[in-house]
């Protein structure tokens, strides 16, 4: 499905609010995406480029289930099963990403947005790279680029990523960035499964896709994206990128990073320019929640009896997991915060709940902490080890820093004073209105 017959379906379901005066990709955008957030919004004028710019498509988990047809409580199962059961997309040779091809790169006369006062530039924040190794072949990650030319960008690459790996292995990387992408194809690129995973397998196995061959590099990239910008990162080519608002809401320091030379652009021939709100709710639905099912399958594999994972808003979506277990073994609590940790590297903080409590609900996660938890039984501490290079808290550089857990469930036999709420009787209000 291309991403504008989805804004479509909006429209006609009245769940967007469409802009028709004109507006800059400067600034105003973010701005206006900010105040409407979480309603997807479409901008139909830019004053600084021909093109049409939508964001706020996927803000909330329930925007992401009613895309795929199903319940927010099915995603994490519905991830599961499809990277389990990965599948090749179709092939096709007419892609409507490449109904235009320009030979002539400026990226002046794209919407690139500056979100913030303090950016060290615009940024393409919505792009997914499709990138390849001649062992592992191809790969998909998200990457922040900053334009710094009319043919150029610098690319914030994490050490780690399979991307970088690719990098320190070639030196130098042939990539698509791929602008204007339906959830399918934003989960799987957000997902981190083995190097060698092509996670378009994945997102063909959560919604048929077709891929097509870019125009001037070997890679195969999603036929149905709004915008591909082709071209080649290459590792020892760095600039200064950055300042740069990120996941935490806070700014992100000014690195080195690898430049992004642009060769070729295609696009749809009406094409719309995916805009991302950096640090703000899509981003991080996007960061969090593909990493659940890793964390959700740790567990399992620890024979405990995981109900649900939710890596909460509050925690930057990133940094801050609640699970919800059916304890049935007193040692399972503190089982499963290690379990977690395993599922997810960047994770700090770990709560384990009991099944009775809803672990969307920020008072009573609280209640369930303040009401059964004890420190010296109930918290494991790690020893400093690296975490996530957004937390401004974590060691600069190194990214070390102190991982606890907090197992908040009842013990198993009750001793003294019950853990359980109390349930008032349910009552036919109708019963006792009027005369
Ligand atoms: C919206 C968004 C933006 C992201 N930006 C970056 C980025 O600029 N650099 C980076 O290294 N990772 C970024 N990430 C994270 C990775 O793309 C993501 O964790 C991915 O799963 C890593 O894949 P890998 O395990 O194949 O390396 C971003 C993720 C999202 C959802």
């Amino acid at each position: 499905m291309i991403l504008e017959s989805y804004i479509k379906e909006l429209g006609e379901r009245g769940e967007l609010t469409v802009i028709k005066k004109s507006v800059s990709k400067n600034l105003e955008i973010a701005g206006v995406l900010k105040t409407f957030e979480p309603t997807p919004v479409l901008f139909e004028k830019l004053m600084d480029s021909e093109y049409r710019v939508a964001g706020n498509l996927f803000c909330t988990k329930k925007q992401i289930a009613d895309y795929f047809g199903i319940t927010p409580e099915q995603i994490i199962p519905t991830l599961t099963s499809a990277i389990e059961n990965r599948s090749p997309p179709e092939v096709t040779d007419k892609a409507p990403c490449q109904e235009v091809v320009e030979n002539h790169v400026n990226l002046d006369d794209l919407p690139i947005l500056i979100h913030n006062k303090i950016d060290g530039g615009p940024y393409i924040s919505s792009g997914v790279v499709v990138s390849a190794d001649p062992e592992f072949g191809q790969n998909l990650d998200f990457h922040r680029a900053m334009q710094i030319g009319k043919d150029k960008m610098v690319t914030r690459v994490v050490k780690g990523r399979d991307f970088y790996k690719f990098l320190e292995r070639n030196g130098e990387v042939d990539v698509a960035f791929c602008i204007g992408n339906t959830p399918e194809i934003l989960i799987a690129a957000a997902t981190s499964v083995e190097t060698g995973v092509d996670e378009l397998e994945i997102a063909n196995a959560l919604k048929r896709i077709r891929t097509v061959k870019a125009k001037s590099v070997d890679l195969m990239i999603p036929a149905d994206c709004e915008f591909v910008l082709e071209g080649r990162v290459i590792l020892e080519e760095k600039a200064d990128e950055g300042p740069f608002i990120d996941l935490t809401e806070t700014v992100d320091v000014v690195r080195q990073e690898p430049v992004f030379e642009v060769k070729k652009i295609t696009h749809r021939s009406d094409a719309i320019w995916q805009g991302l709100l950096p640090g703000r709710s899509e981003h991080k639905i996007l960061m969090g929640m593909p990493r659940e099912p890793t964390i959700f399958k740790k567990i399992k594999d620890r024979g405990i009896d995981v109900l649900d994972v939710n890596i909460t808003p509050g925690g930057a979506s990133w940094l801050h997991v609640a699970v919800k277990i059916k304890k049935k073994h007193e040692d399972e609590g503190i089982k499963a915060i290690e379990a977690a940790f395993e599922g997810h590297k960047s994770a700090k903080h770990i709560w384990i709940y009991d099944d009775d409590v809803d672990i969307y609900d920020e008072q009573e996660r609280e209640w369930a902490m303040a009401t059964r938890f004890q420190a010296d039984v109930d918290l494991l501490i790690k020893d400093k080890e690296p975490g996530s290079s957004l937390d401004p808290s974590a060691e600069p550089g190194t990214k070390m820093t102190t991982k606890c857990g907090f197992d908040c469930t009842k013990p198993l036999v009750t001793k003294g004073k019950s853990f359980d709420k109390a349930r008032f009787p349910e009552v036919d209000i109708k019963k006792y209105l009027g005369e």
